[in-house]
């Protein structure tokens, strides 16, 4: 990964911070996103103690589009070449006790960090990674998937944190499957995993479940995405850690995955007019 340019969201915890390091450390210039400044320069410290490149920081808010469209701006003012865009920022179930939360735009939290964000950013960012092909997107989804609700993507009705989360995360690999193809030809691939079951991350701990694997485990998965030679020309896939495997049957439906492009065109085109 020497002298690759790799931004991660997320970054600042767990498997984003991880994988950081890890590729910092061994050669990748990276761009650091997070939402704190002093947890980002923790990261990118680490990274250059590590003997990294010293790494680009990039601070905000993914609860709000106009932050997401900010973040791709001074990805595009900053670097000329963007190998790999790793979509990792997210937010699990959250405590029961807080209920249906809201973005900056209104929008369901879960549904707003966890999807409308890394699409939005994937399609800022789309000229400069085919610009820079040989590149890829690899998207940080999860095994946890739940048919989305046309009629109520927002979950007025009904609300249940973990429900919304796993809503999102179809929504991701169903908006992967869509961009690979488009993309098609190009040179980007596109492509969603299940990193690891119930990592020890902060996510996971907060939630009260007692991990069963290790950040390594999901690191190890994320990593072979971005670096493996023999997945150079996969593209629309979703992996459950190294294996490849099958999505949510509403992923396969090539109507449900058009109408998700089309609701969260329109939740962005309200958001950030
Ligand atoms: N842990 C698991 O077992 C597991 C399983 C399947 C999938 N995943 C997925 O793996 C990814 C990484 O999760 P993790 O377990 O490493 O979680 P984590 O330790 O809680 O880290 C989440 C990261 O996302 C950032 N983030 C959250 N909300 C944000 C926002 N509004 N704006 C900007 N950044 C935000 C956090 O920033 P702060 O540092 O500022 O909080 C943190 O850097 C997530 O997409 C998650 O859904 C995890």
């Amino acid at each position: 990964m020497a002298g690759r340019t790799v931004l991660i969201t997320g970054a600042t915890d767990g498997l984003g911070r991880e994988l950081a390091v890890r590729l910092g450390g061994a050669g990748a210039h990276v761009i650091v996103h997070g939402r704190n400044g002093d947890r980002a320069a923790a990261v990118a410290a680490e990274i250059v103690a590590a003997g990294g490149p010293a790494p680009d920081v990039i601070l905000a808010d993914l609860a709000r589009l106009a932050e997401v469209d900010r973040l791709a701006d001074e990805i595009i003012a900053r670097t000329k070449r963007l190998d790999v865009l790793v979509n990792n920022a997210g937010i699990g179930g959250g405590r029961p006790e807080l209920g249906r939360e809201l973005g900056a735009d209104g929008v369901e939290l879960r549904w707003a960090v966890n999807h409308l964000a890394p699409y939005r950013l994937t399609r800022r960012l789309q000229p400069l990674l085919t610009a820079s092909a040989p590149a890829r997107v690899v998207n940080v989804a999860s095994a946890g998937q739940h048919e989305i609700d046309f009629d109520d993507p927002n979950l007025e009705h009904g609300y249940d944190g973990f429900t919304a989360y796993c809503q999102a995360k179809l929504a991701m690999v169903m908006a992967t499957i869509e961009i690979a193809e488009e993309l098609s030809g190009t040179g980007v691939t596109v492509n969603a995993l299940h990193p690891a079951t119930f990592m020890a991350t902060t996510m996971v701990i907060e939630s009260g479940v007692t991990p069963t694997s290790t950040v390594d485990e999901g690191a190890n998965a994320t990593l072979r995405l971005i670096t493996d030679p023999a997945l150079a020309e996969t593209t629309g896939r979703y992996f459950n850690g190294a294996r490849q495997s099958r999505p949510h049957a509403q992923a396969d439906d090539p109507k449900a995955r058009r109408r998700l492009l089309e609701i969260s065109d329109a939740a962005i085109a309200s958001a950030v007019r």
